[in-house]
This record gives C-alpha cells, sequence and structure tokens, in this order.
C-alpha cells in the first residue's frame, strides 16, 4: 500500500479510511471532484455508480453546515470514471489541516490523476459579478488570523518547501481552453484564504485587496496545497457568490448557497468540458 502520499503531514491517514475508500471506489480514479457550498449539483450531470454517506467510512470527519452533504460518490463521466467529494470540512468547524485537505489526501493516496476542487468564494475584485466562476492561479494564506495556528502542525513540523508551483501552467490552460469550449467566461486570480467562520471584516477586504486578491473564502487553500506537496496535479474554481464593491459587505451563507446553485449549472458545463480535455 502506497502510504507516501500522506508522509508529509503529521497525522498519517488511518489505514482503514484508505482501504475503505478504495474498497468502495473499486478501480483507478481519472479525477476526484471537490464539490463545495451549494455546488453539489455536479452530481446530477453524472452518471453515478456508488454513493455513500461520508460517516460510513471510519474516521471521515462530520460535516456539521448546511449545503454540505458529507457524501461520496463514484462516478462516470465524459468516459472518466470520477471520485466526487459532496461537501468538505472546514477549519472552523474544528478540524485541522490534515482533515481539512483530506480529500486531496485520499486523492493522492488512490492514486488520482487529477483532483479538482471547487468552492463558493467572496469576490474583492470589483469587476466581478455574482455568479461568475473564477480559477485560483495563486494562494494568499493567513490562516492563523484567528487562532488557527496550532493545527498547522498538522502539515508538518519539517517546514518544506512547495517545491514546485501550486498549479502546472499547461493545466491551468486546458482549464481554460475548456471553459472557452464550454462558452463559458472564466475569471482568473488569486484566492485568499482566512479561517472564518464570519466574513471578512472592512478592514481584512481592505487588506485582502491591497495584497492582490482576487477572491477570499474558508476552504480549498489546504487542499491545494496538500495536492501540490504529494505531486497531485490539482485545479481548483471558485464560484463568486458574493462581490464586495466597496469595504462593506452584508453576505449570509443563504445567499452563498443560493447563488453558488445558481452558478453550479455554469460549473458542471465548465467541469464537463475540462473532463473531455484530460
Ligand atoms: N468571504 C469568505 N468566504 C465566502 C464569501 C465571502 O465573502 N462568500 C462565499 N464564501
Amino acid at each position: 500500500m502506497n502510504h507516501s502520499a500522506n508522509m508529509h503531514l503529521r497525522a498519517p491517514l488511518p489505514a482503514d479510511l484508505i482501504d475503505a475508500v478504495r474498497a468502495f471506489t473499486r478501480g483507478d480514479i481519472d479525477a476526484a471532484i471537490v464539490l463545495g457550498s451549494g455546488l453539489g449539483g455536479f452530481a446530477e450531470t453524472v452518471e453515478i455508480i456508488d454513493e455513500r454517506a461520508t460517516e460510513d467510512f471510519p474516521g471521515y470527519p462530520a460535516s456539521t453546515i448546511a449545503g454540505h452533504d458529507g457524501r461520496l460518490l463514484v462516478a462516470h463521466a465524459q468516459g472518466k470514471r470520477l471520485l466526487l467529494f459532496q461537501g468538505r470540512v472546514h477549519g472552523y468547524e474544528g478540524y485541522g489541516p490534515a482533515m481539512t485537505a483530506l480529500p486531496a489526501r485520499l486523492a493522492a493516496a488512490l492514486g488520482a490523476g487529477l483532483l479538482i476542487v471547487t468552492n463558493a468564494a467572496g469576490g474583492l475584485d470589483p469587476s466581478f459579478d455574482a455568479g461568475d466562476l473564477m480559477l485560483i492561479s495563486d494562494l494568499l494564506v493567513l490562516p492563523a488570523a484567528r487562532g488557527m495556528g496550532a493545527e498547522l502542525q498538522d502539515f508538518g513540523t519539517d517546514a518544506q518547501p512547495l517545491t514546485r508551483p501550486l498549479f502546472d501552467p499547461l493545466l491551468l490552460d486546458t482549464a481554460r481552453r475548456a471553459a472557452a469550449d464550454a462558452g463559458i467566461p472564466l475569471r482568473e486570480g488569486t484566492y485568499g484564504f482566512c479561517s472564518g467562520p464570519t466574513y471578512e471584516t472592512r478592514a481584512e477586504i481592505a487588506f485582502f485587496r491591497l495584497a492582490g486578491v482576487h477572491a477570499a473564502g474558508m476552504s480549498t487553500a489546504p487542499e491545494i496545497i496538500s495536492a501540490s506537496r504529494a505531486a497531485l496535479p490539482v485545479l481548483a474554481v471558485s464560484c463568486i457568490t458574493n462581490v464586495a464593491r466597496t469595504v462593506r459587505q452584508a453576505v449570509t451563507h443563504e445567499e452563498v448557497t443560493r447563488v453558488a446553485a445558481q452558478a453550479s449549472d455554469d460549473l458542471a458545463r465548465f467541469v464537463h468540458a475540462l473532463l473531455r480535455r484530460i
């Protein structure tokens, strides 16, 4: 069994969890896809082979928020075999990076060819509109902003550098072409990670803007970093659910999941176009 993909984390993946997911997937996975807040509808556009609640997998962390189903699905689409993570867990639910990065760690352990991560995010670039999709091309991570510092050691205490770019430039280009195939205007930019669960303060919005961040959210960064460190090719797309046009915004979880659900048709078309190209 290949556990090497997990060696960079202090807390190794439990072998029985890997075994249970491998037994569930029964075969090679071309792409693992994490479906974020309100974006679970992609599962309705694929041929589902099998599905199971995450609570049926030993050691799988429980999702505690609305809009996050907590299900794993094996599916076919565009001739590819997929593992879908419907819902994810977040740091603000009390989980450390070992758990928030779990889909990436499992995908790496299973030898998946690609990880596609999706999320709902707040737009900080005033030219963005609610419902836009943004290809993530870089990350700004401020995880200690609200007291998550201690759990950071789950990523390893050996201060390993990120030895490769987070995203393969050729894969980013494939994503751009896929969006063009599907006729979807794809924004692109830097995702700013903050731990939440409250949305950004005015000062944080202003700071992120100054720092060149295009969209902010509370997930995805651990998965991207974990995938990069495990040499698992990764693409990440944000659904922009709200845009901070001034430094003041009032955003609610209901609004986020509603707009994400509306944009999930575009996301599904984009992902299908991407699967055709990989
Ligand atoms: N901030 C952080 N996370 C989010 C937002 C936001 O404005 N919208 C959706 N997820």
